[in-house]
């Protein structure tokens, strides 16, 4: 089976990263790699394939950045080629970037069948552009890989047919254990940010892009404030995203000199800040899982979350973007009043091979 693995921004190549090393251990399975370009600079995309373990993709179509229509349409003309020229059995998009949308609507057209990973989550706030992708994604494919049980539940209100959803668990978790064991057996040093963990003590990981929280001047001065007072008590080690940097030029807010801003970092050196945080706060969808995962306590700067069982069975807390209920998090976090959570069922490094196994004629064979 010829099968296009399709993966377009960041969030995406953590998730193809597991599918791709499986697809190996299968006969008769060809997988191709396909990069968007959505995400372009060396530490938004080289600097992961680098720390996946992923080679040289074998398609990529320099899409850029610029408005979703413009994004979402260079991607759709790049891919259209591609599928047309390579004729994929099968073409597999995983999460809810603007890249999953935009090759999951040309394959579908052509009569390509299409298999979405991580299927059915709902954040029902369609002010967010991922709940779109995520919603448009899954009214055409033809198969659903789904992460948690709220999946299953959406997907079956939506009319799915049950044979089409599998609930198999979470190929990033599947990468997060790699990688766990990939930082144990590196040196302590080995990155360069190891020197500043050195001279810390307790500290807080932060990630913040989501155009909710940082293309509002009033809105990201909000949390600029709680964080320079968050600060005051522990230091925040915090990556910056391009576009947060962007919006944080331009309104001119500053951050406190206890804010250590790092430019964006590798899979790896992330996961070596913050699986030592003392809390981690996010906007981000895939650290809501990964900090479950791992058991570390996590605040999430949303109103609402696409995957409730971080809340209800992890680690997470939601709290919103008002800095009142972002300080009363942090203050009962520190506090220890919260559980530190369990990890879901099936979320034990398996999930790419089950997904597969399901997609491959008789659950597969295995290569020599
Ligand atoms: C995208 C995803 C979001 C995901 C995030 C992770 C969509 C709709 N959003 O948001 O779900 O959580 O990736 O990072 O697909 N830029 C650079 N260099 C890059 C990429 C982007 O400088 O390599 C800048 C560009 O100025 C761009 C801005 O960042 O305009 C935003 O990039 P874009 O891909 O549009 O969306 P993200 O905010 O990264």
């Amino acid at each position: 089976m010829k099968v296009l693995l399709v993966a377009g921004a960041r969030p995406n190549f953590m998730k193809i990263a597991p599918l791709y090393h499986a697809a190996r251990k299968f006969a008769d399975l060809e997988c191709l790699l396909v990069h968007t370009g959505q995400h372009y600079d060396y530490e938004m995309s080289q600097a992961f394939f680098d720390d996946l373990e992923l080679p040289e993709p074998d398609f990529f179509l320099e899409a850029g950045s610029g408005s979703h229509a413009e994004q979402t349409a260079k991607i759709m003309v790049a891919f259209e080629k591609v599928c047309l020229e390579q004729r994929p059995e099968l073409v597999l998009v995983v999460g809810d970037v603007n890249s999953t949308l935009a090759c999951s609507v040309v394959a579908k057209k052509l009569l390509v069948k299409v298999a979405h990973v991580e299927a059915g989550l709902r954040s029902f706030d369609l002010s967010m552009p991922e709940e779109i992708n995520r919603m448009v994604t899954d009214a055409i494919s033809d198969y659903f890989f789904v992460t948690e049980p709220s999946g299953v539940d959406n997907l079956k209100r939506e009319g799915k047919p049950a044979a089409a959803v599998h609930l198999v668990g979470h190929v990033m978790i599947d990468n997060l254990f790699r990688q766990v064991e990939l930082l144990d057996r590196m040196a302590a040093d080995a990155f360069p940010s190891a020197g500043l963990k050195e001279s810390l003590g307790d500290y807080i990981f932060l990630t913040l892009h989501r155009p909710a929280n940082v293309d509002d001047r009033q809105v990201l001065a909000g949390i600029v404030g709680v964080l320079n007072r968050i600060a005051g008590r522990y230091p925040l080690v915090f990556p910056v995203h391009p576009r947060t940097r962007k919006m944080l030029d331009l309104f001119g807010l500053e951050l406190s000199p206890a804010v250590h801003q790092l430019p964006p970092l590798g899979f790896r050196e992330a996961l070596f800040w913050w699986r030592d945080a003392l809390m981690v706060l996010t906007d981000s969808g895939g650290l809501q899982e990964e900090t479950t995962a791992l058991g570390v306590p996590c605040i999430t700067l949303r109103e609402n979350t696409e995957r409730p069982i971080t809340v209800e069975m992890g680690s997470n807390v939601l709290a919103g973007n008002r800095p009142g209920a972002i300080m009363e998090a942090f203050e009962r976090t520190l506090a220890g009043k919260r559980r530190r959570g369990q990890v879901p069922p099936l979320w034990d490094g398996r999930a790419a091979e089950r997904i597969w196994k399901h997609l491959l004629p008789g659950g597969g064979s295995r290569a020599q």
